[in-house]
């Protein structure tokens, strides 16, 4: 229920004051005391919504338990003896109410507890009149409509309920699929993107390879004939030497990435390669302390990939975890566990750092191929891992990690598909988290 519709009067409330307007001009017309508790009534109809939206648990209950006594009221002032007033029917609004409030057994004990205030006026009466013959019928028939009615009603509100949340959950799945579909779109855009620059480029890192070997070769050449004679000269010999080999080093990690991948998948256990790669980056890091956290999820199974260029992943995305911590140091969080992108179950890896975490406007361009932001960097670390995961029919993904709540790191999602029969891995039951 939306606050709006209860701001406003509705088409529906004036009906209702309409119809308390009716039994208010029947007879008894001069009792003050039912004139006030039908304004009452009417009052509370309307402010009803609002106490339920204030106090979602309790309101409800409040607002059966005040139109009980309401209506107690209106029988009380309606009677000589209560048990005999013509209003009795106004028990039906607490019972209806509870009907579309709660489930049938709290429905049943709703209607049990209004039947028990309606027929407690027979204690009084009982007291001054003699029971009438056939007044017991009476009241138990009175009673059993109340309880027909509830049930009634509970089962039209259940259904409706069932309804309602069957929408609210197609609506979910709906804006899910969407969610997916959207990124899976700016995936291909992306893969489509790395291949057209990976073969235009290709093309021109295997034309830069052959000059540079023959600088090279010559630049050595020169340095040998002039190392005595011109010490200068063998100098800048030296430097064109060194810094053809780092140009040639460079084409070659180019043509790595350039070259179309040769992948042999298997079933392997991701937890152990990742292991590997936290292990290779450990021993090679001279930075600031950095606290690793392993959460993984026990006896998860074998996932479907190429062993050595998965290390690669995991390496690169680890790498750049600890180099956003390069500063002052941090904690770096690696938890995996079992996913699913749409139908397909596979591997979830999460790698969480707690550096400075990426800027909104670089998040697409951090897969380009060299892009860096690092000065010694090259910026083939994660398009490498972006066309690894792509050939593994997996995926990567960036979160969304707005500042301000704690947590300011990049968070990086990989997902791996599962070998095609998943097996529980024995080694796996005894991996400890
Ligand atoms: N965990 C991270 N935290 C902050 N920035 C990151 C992280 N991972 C990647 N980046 C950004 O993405 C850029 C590209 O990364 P990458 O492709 O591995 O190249 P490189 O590491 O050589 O710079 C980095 O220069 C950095 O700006
Ligand atoms: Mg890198």
């Amino acid at each position: 229920m939306s606050a709006e519709r209860h701001s406003k009067l509705g088409w529906m409330d004036l009906l209702w004051l309409l119809f308390l307007l009716g039994l208010a001009l029947l007879p008894p017309v001069r009792e003050i005391h039912k004139q006030m508790i039908l304004l009452a009534i009417g009052v509370f109809q309307l402010l009803e919504g609002r106490l339920v939206e204030r106090l979602p648990k309790r309101g409800q209950s409040y607002a059966v338990l005040l139109k009980i006594l309401l209506a107690m009221l209106l029988i009380s002032h309606t009677g000589e003896v209560g048990i005999n007033s013509s209003y009795y029917p106004i028990f039906y609004l607490p019972i209806v109410t509870a009907a579309v409030y709660f489930d049938a057994w709290l429905t049943l004990a709703w209607t049990l507890i209004a039947s028990a205030a309606y027929g407690s006026y027979l204690l009084p009466a009982l007291q001054e009149y003699e029971l009438a013959p056939g007044a017991i019928e009476e009241l138990a028939l009175r009673i059993l409509f109340f309880f027909l009615a509830a049930m009634v009603v509970n089962r039209f509100a259940t259904e409706n309920n069932r309804q309602t949340r069957r929408y609210q959950m197609l609506a979910e799945q709906l804006a899910k699929t969407n969610r997916e579909l959207e990124q899976a779109q700016a995936e291909a855009r992306r893969s489509e993107r790395l291949a057209a620059l990976g073969q235009l480029s290709a093309g021109l890192a295997h034309e830069i390879r052959n000059p540079l070997g023959i600088i090279k070769g010559s630049a050595e050449i020169l340095n040998q004939r002039v190392q005595t004679a011109e010490p200068l000269a063998a100098e800048l010999a030296g430097y064109i030497s060194t810094e053809v080999n780092r140009l040639s080093a460079l084409v070659s990690r180019f043509l790595d990435f350039a070259r179309p991948l040769r992948i042999e998948t298997r079933a392997c256990s991701v937890p152990e390669i990742v292991d590997r790669a936290l292990r290779a980056v450990a021993a090679n890091w001279s930075g600031p302390e950095i606290k690793v956290e392993r959460h993984f999820q026990r006896d998860l199974p074998y996932a479907a990939v190429d062993e050595n260029l998965c290390e690669q992943v995991f390496v690169n995305l680890v790498q750049n975890a600890y180099d956003a911590m390069s500063e002052s140091g941090g904690r770096l969080r690696i938890s995996i566990a079992l996913g699913a992108r749409g139908e397909r179950p596979g591997i979830e890896v999460r790698v969480i750092d707690s550096g400075p975490g990426i800027r909104a406007e670089l998040r697409e361009q951090i897969f380009n191929p060299f892009f860096t932001t690092k000065k010694s960097g090259v910026g083939l670390g994660l398009s490498i891992v972006s066309k690894i995961v792509d050939e593994h029919r997996g995926s990567i993904e960036l979160l969304d990690r707005p500042p301000g709540r704690g947590e300011s790191g990049a968070c990086f999602v990989i997902f791996l598909p599962l070998a095609e029969q998943a097996v529980i891995p024995e080694a796996e039951a005894a991996y400890k988290a």
